[in-house]
Formats: C-alpha cells, sequence, structure tokens
C-alpha cells in the first residue's frame, strides 16, 4: 500500500524515467507474487523497502539473482527462496522482469526513501 503511493507520487513528480527500465509485467508479478514475502515483515525474505537488506545481494550481479529466482536459492541462514518463488507457471522471462523490477526498486534513490 505505501509502496504503491509511493511510486504513484514519483511519477507524479516525473521520476517515472528511474522505473523505465522495469517492464511492467516485472512489477505486476512482484505485486501478485513477490511481494508475499519480499514485501511482508512477517517473512524472513530481503524486504522491498529496505534497500540495506540487498546491498550484498546486488553486489552478486543481475545474473546470479536471475538464477537465484529461477531455480531457488537457501541462504547462510536456511531461509528459502523457493525456484520461481513457488510459481513454476512463470516463465523465464517473466521470471527475469520479476527481478529486474526488484533491483530497480531497491537500488533507485528515489524508491529507497519510503521507510516510515
Ligand atoms: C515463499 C516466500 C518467497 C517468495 C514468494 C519469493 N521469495 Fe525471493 N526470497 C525469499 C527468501 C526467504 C529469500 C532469502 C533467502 C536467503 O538468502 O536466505 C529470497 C531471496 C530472493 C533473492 C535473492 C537471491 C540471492 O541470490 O541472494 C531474489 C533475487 C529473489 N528472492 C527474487 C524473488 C522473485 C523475483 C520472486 C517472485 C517471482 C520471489 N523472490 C518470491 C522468499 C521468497
Amino acid at each position: 500500500m505505501m509502496r504503491s503511493l509511493f511510486l504513484l507520487f514519483a511519477c507524479a513528480l516525473g521520476a517515472d524515467a528511474a522505473l523505465a527500465d522495469a517492464p511492467p509485467a516485472g512489477k505486476r508479478i512482484v505485486d501478485q507474487v513477490c511481494s508475499a514475502c519480499h514485501a511482508n515483515d512477517l517473512s524472513e525474505a530481503p524486504q522491498l523497502k529496505q534497500p540495506a537488506m540487498w546491498t550484498a545481494r546486488l553486489a552478486k550481479g543481475r545474473d546470479a539473482l536471475v538464477h537465484s529466482a529461477l531455480n531457488g536459492f537457501t541462504g547462510p541462514t536456511g531461509e528459502e527462496m523457493p525456484p520461481r518463488g513457488g510459481r513454476p507457471e512463470l516463465t523465464d522471462a517473466e521470471i527475469q522482469a520479476a527481478v529486474d523490477f526488484i533491483i530497480s526498486t531497491v537500488s533507485t534513490p528515489t524508491t529507497t526513501r519510503n521507510t516510515p
């Protein structure tokens, strides 16, 4: 809720250039699938609203993150990222778009200032 309001606000300010890299499908999939964990304080998943949780992951590079999203990933704490977010029907291209959207969300300063 906070995030979508913020994105509307960002677009109203003409900050949409920062989001242009992410195809719309990416945002839709993140909202519908990935947010269940990645925008859920009850989950141990790295949160979209907390870019600091992504710093070390971003350092691995986009390809590594796409690989994790496609095949699943278990970190040192034993928390599990399920393959394709648990949705095997999603295509490789859709998963890539979702990862690109996540990357743009957590690495764009204008979208990282909405923590309370
Ligand atoms: C059932 C919960 C859940 C769902 C749904 C989910 N994730 Fe995750 N994801 C996790 C958890 C937990 C981690 C952290 C794993 C760890 O490193 O301990 C994670 C980590 C990641 C990472 C970082 C992987 C790495 O190599 O560091 C990416 C990228 C990612 N998720 C993308 C996605 C995408 C894209 C979707 C939607 C298609 C998605 N996730 C849906 C739980 C989820």
